[in-house]
């Protein structure tokens, strides 16, 4: 079977977690194994630094150290889990990745985007997803759906934060998908789960099948040449 990395990016709220689990049985249903994970964290190490960062513990260092431990995070993360799995030929469905960096990180111009690209290249060692599904959500009706699956338990950092900082980042993952319009694909996720899940499903399936169909003409080239 062809392996495949997905990433989910999105504001809270965005449903990301459902539509991975309902994508899952999607694929599963179709013989494929699929391994689903998620970051901050994901593997044993990467998990230790979650808690760190999700405490705030690191708030006060700045965006940039705070980028440094997602980016150490990430390479256990790729090692550990996402690689290995890669080279089993499975498909890897994945709850945030780089994208999540460049946006909660790297919000503002004004930060090292130098420094950016070298923590995406030391952290992926390369692995790049071939495919970041983009679940799009009004920033208002985000905060709702988060306070909602909460319900009265507290909020984390992340979550006391603006209405206003959340559509910044919601406009900053939708500029990298325009910037990246073969990687990227944008749902608008504020409609039915059904609905989110079934263009996410024809998405995947129409990708899955023009990389299989890549990978045949590509050992049948290779084929040729050694003949
Ligand atoms: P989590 O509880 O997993 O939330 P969510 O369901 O929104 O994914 O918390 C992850 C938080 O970490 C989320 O608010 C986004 C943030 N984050 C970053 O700031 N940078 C990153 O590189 C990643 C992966 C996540």
């Amino acid at each position: 079977m062809t392996s495949f990395f997905i990433t989910f990016e999105g504001g809270e709220g965005s449903g990301k977690t459902t539509q991975i689990a309902r994508l899952a049985r999607h694929l599963e249903a179709q013989g494929r194994i699929v391994v689903t994970t998620r970051e901050p964290g994901g593997s044993p190490g990467a998990d230790a630094i979650r808690h760190v960062i999700l405490s705030g513990a690191a708030e006060e260092l700045g965006p940039e150290v705070e980028a440094i431990l997602f980016a150490a995070a990430r390479a256990d993360h790729v090692a550990a889990v996402i690689r290995p799995a890669i080279q089993r030929g499975e498909v890897v469905l994945c709850d945030r990745f780089h994208d999540s960096t460049r946006v909660y990180q790297f919000l503002d111009a004004s930060l090292d985007r130098d420094l950016m690209k070298r923590l995406e290249q030391a952290a992926t060692a390369g692995l790049y997803p071939n495919l970041t599904i983009i679940l799009d959500v009004p920033a208002g009706i985000g905060a709702e759906r988060a306070r909602e699956r909460r319900k009265g338990g507290t909020a984390d950092r992340f979550e006391k934060e603006g209405e206003a900082l959340h559509e910044r980042r919601r406009q900053a993952f939708l500029k990298i998908a325009a910037e990246e319009p073969d990687r990227c694909v944008v749902v608008d996720g504020t409609r039915a789960e059904d609905v989110v899940a079934a263009e996410i499903a024809g998405i995947v399936d129409d990708r899955l099948e023009a990389a299989r169909f890549e990978a045949i003409c590509q050992s049948l080239n290779a084929r040729q040449g050694t003949s």
